[in-house]
């Protein structure tokens, strides 16, 4: 792999925040958080976070609500519950040392594979290589690997990264910098739909050069590729002065510990989705005149309309199950509306 991808990495990524500063548990932090969301997203987040908590002991201190407020804006809520399981594991069985050993590693929960491999090259500079989307596509491209993408592909590039038939001809690698250039690569230049082999540092050594580099990895067979699920839901807005109608989801649901609106289940071709009541002509609906919304969440594909009642019409008309309602403020970040509740009172002031 050449000097050149690593120079053109450090020249213009290495004041990302989680680079600034190197520490096992900033790359821990920050590894979990690039999972599912982009680096740009993790940009505004990353500072304010470890600012909160700078260190494993304060994560492993605070409370699920609390880390789930703290990581407001990134989505994807399970990954901040297991960070802060991880740091309880480290604490109570590492003496709150994140230890530099793979399959140690994997014990702690939240920490698989990919997090291990990227907690020992990139937050330890030790020999590893952290397969994520990124290094899979790029790898799979300079090496012109024709294997299925997912879990084929990563096996198959772990077997030739064990054996050494990557990165062959270069002796004192620096796996942090190799990494991550490799990362930057497949965001910047190398990406799933596009690709800009002209600025690409790598294009001289690169196996596909000359043919579709779009071509790898090799799709996954249509048939494997998890559909996309329908969902239209009805975001209710109950107000009282400046403050909503809420409820705080259970352990079980969607967005655990966040509050959220009153939502009932319009339609959808799930007969298993048992996350919200369905909807029962409570009082009549007029979709063409509703505010709505798009959001996504695992497969779900949502509409969201949103409708508003008046309080008495709320309670006159309507009944949830056993949740409990309260009013809540929609401006304050400490009530951890979730970002759905959000948008529907934006959608409906627009
Ligand atoms: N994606 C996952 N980890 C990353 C990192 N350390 N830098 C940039 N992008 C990443």
């Amino acid at each position: 792999m050449s000097q050149e991808l690593i120079n053109w990495s450090k020249k213009n990524y290495s004041g990302l925040p989680w680079r600034r500063k190197r520490s096992l548990y900033n790359t821990l932090v920050s590894e979990i958080m690039l999972q599912q969301t982009t680096v740009g997203t993790v940009i505004n987040h990353f500072e304010s976070f470890i600012t909160k908590y700078p260190t494993i002991e304060s994560l492993s201190k605070t409370s699920e609500e609390e880390i789930c407020i703290a990581w407001k804006g990134l989505g994807y809520y399970r990954r901040a519950r297991n960070l802060r399981k991880a740091a309880i594991s480290i604490v109570e069985d590492f003496h709150g040392k994140i230890p530099l050993d793979f399959e140690k590693l994997k014990t702690i929960p939240g920490i698989g594979e990919y997090t291990a491999s990227a907690l020992l090259s990139i937050g330890a500079n030790k020999k590893a290589l952290a397969i994520d989307a990124n290094l899979e596509r790029v790898l799979s491209r300079i090496y012109r690997i024709s294997v299925e993408k997912g879990p084929k592909l990563q096996k198959e590039l772990k077997r030739l990264f064990e054996q050494g038939d990557l990165f062959k001809g270069r002796s004192n690698i620096n796996w942090r910098n190799l990494n991550e250039s490799l990362m930057d690569l497949g965001r910047v230049y190398c990406q799933a739909n596009k690709v800009d082999c002209l600025s690409c540092p790598l294009s001289k050594s690169c196996a596909v050069i000359d043919e579709d580099p779009l071509i790898y990895p090799k799709k996954l067979n249509q048939s494997k590729k998890r559909e996309s699920i329908d969902l239209e839901l009805i975001r209710v807005i109950v107000k009282k002065d400046d403050l909503l109608l809420a409820y705080k989801k259970s352990e079980k649901e969607w967005l655990s510990g966040q509050k959220e609106l009153p939502t009932f289940i319009l339609k959808t071709n799930d007969k298993n989705l048992s996350q919200y009541p369905y909807w029962n002509e409570q009082v009549k609906l007029n979709l063409g005149s509703l505010k709505k919304f798009k959001t996504g969440i695992t497969k779900y594909k949502i509409t969201n309309y949103v409708l508003e009642v008046s309080e008495e019409k709320w309670k006159k008309n309507f009944s949830y199950g056993k949740r409990r309602f309260f009013f809540v403020n929609p401006d304050s970040k400490d009530e951890n509306l979730s970002t759905s509740s959000t948008k529907a009172l934006i959608a409906l002031n627009n």
